[in-house]
């Protein structure tokens, strides 16, 4: 006869009782500013009857967001990711590009979508963003760029990527898309390299619906990008360039105006969380709660959690799984890494043994949620149930493995 191990009752849903949350808890719940005064834009829109190409509330938000990043251009775009891909092509980059693979998939996609190779480059662990140690290796004959990326909002090592893309003659970018309000060395993200690219999707701090823009302080090349995303028409029937439909929309554009209205309470918002989270969190064994550099102006959007699974006795997989039987959808990012997805697993099926930092990363890294529809009772409730966890590490981990889980974990930006 076999014994069946009695497992304590632990106050965890995984234990059989009700989550904590009666409603599911995400990660980059859109922040709504003034709805009154977003329904207004939209109803002069509607009067106006100019819904999209070129209208006036796309004029003012990027003239706006210029002033707003301090840059002699903004160019609207549908989303980020047209924006990465209008502005690779209007730089011209060829070849091979290096990228961190510990990134959204858009990063690569933009570039492989225009049959550019993304060679991925590893990040450096403290920062978690492309280390520029790693990157002279990487070049060949064929390398035309570099694209950095913002991740969590904090500059990369720009003056080291700077110094090497002269040196060897490179484009130098950022995907800035976790990035905008964030500064690096006391400047806005938004002015470094030949440009930087914002998304304003729903999930991101300031947003736009779905939308993006680029950043630039080189005429030439917002001239190019404002053909490109209009089909490269110049004037009526007259078409300079290969383009596409990269062009925003009015609806969006009313709502960028109307978030960009409320950016400082929503840093307010996510800065008092975070430093509830960090109060909360930062004794827990095992956990680390990523900082910000409080010296630098930031939107505080990303709760990154790294998990040591020895110190903690559980694992970053099995957290999520406690959470999200709490109605608390904490996400992996960027797992498993962009070089374990489709195509790029394929096309470089030996990645991994370039990139030790970002699969330990990949392994580690968990988001909590954060922004305006998250307040410090739940944050102190999130808390609660990640200690009961890993105070109870042996009992958990046993729960979970006799529960066939059917809880699916997806994806993040
Ligand atoms: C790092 C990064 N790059 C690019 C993108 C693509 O932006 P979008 O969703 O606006 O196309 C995202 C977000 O989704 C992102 O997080």
């Amino acid at each position: 006869m076999t014994m069946s191990k009695i497992q304590p009752e632990l106050d965890l849903a995984i234990f059989g009782r009700a989550p904590a949350f009666a409603e599911k808890v995400h990660v980059g719940r859109p922040n709504v500013g003034n709805r009154e005064r977003l329904l207004k834009r939209i109803n002069d829109m509607l009067d106006r009857n100019w819904l999209t190409n070129d209208g006036p509330y796309v004029q003012q938000l990027e003239k706006q967001i210029a002033e707003f990043v301090g840059v002699r251009h903004c160019v609207a775009m549908c989303n980020g990711t047209v924006a990465l891909e209008i502005a690779i092509r209007a730089l011209g980059l060829t070849g091979e590009v290096l990228v961190p693979s510990f990134t959204f998939v858009a990063t690569a996609h933009a570039l492989q979508w225009q049959e550019i190779t993304p060679v991925f480059c590893d990040i450096d662990a403290r920062t978690h963003t492309i280390d520029p140690a790693q990157i002279e290796k990487m070049i060949t004959p064929r390398t035309s760029g570099i694209i950095g990326v913002h991740t969590w909002g904090r500059g990369c090592d720009v003056e080291a990527l700077e110094a090497i893309a002269r040196r060897r003659s490179l484009h130098l970018l950022f995907d800035a898309a976790h990035a905008f309000a964030c500064w690096h060395k006391g400047k806005p993200i938004g002015g470094f390299g030949r440009c930087e690219i914002f998304s304003f999707h729903a999930t991101k701090f300031f947003n736009s619906f779905e939308g993006g823009a680029v950043a630039t302080n080189d005429d030439s090349l917002a001239e190019k990008m404002r053909l490109m995303r209009n089909f490269g028409f110049r004037g009526n029937d007259n078409v300079i360039y290969i383009g596409t439909n990269g062009k925003m929309t009015e609806v969006c554009a009313a709502m960028g105006l109307t978030s960009l209205e409320s950016v400082d309470e929503f840093v307010d918002i996510n800065r008092r969380n975070y430093h509830a989270y960090r109060r909360g969190l930062d004794g827990i064994q095992g956990l680390t709660v990523m900082a910000y550099d409080e010296s630098e102006r930031t939107n505080y959007q990303y709760i990154v959690i790294e998990v040591d699974e020895h110190e903690a006795g559980l694992g970053r997989d099995e957290l999520v799984q406690v959470l999200t039987a709490e109605n608390v959808l904490a996400r992996r990012y960027f797992f498993p890494g962009c070089h374990r997805m489709e195509p790029y697993r394929s096309y470089f099926p030996h990645a991994s043994l370039m990139l030790p930092e970002t699969e330990k990363l990949c392994r580690r890294v968990m988001v909590l949620p954060n922004g305006t529809s998250v307040d410090e009772k739940a944050i102190s409730q999130i808390v609660q149930l990640m200690q009961t966890a890993v105070s109870n590490g042996p009992a958990v981990r046993d729960q979970l493995a006799g529960v066939e889980s059917s809880i699916h974990i997806r994806g993040a930006r």
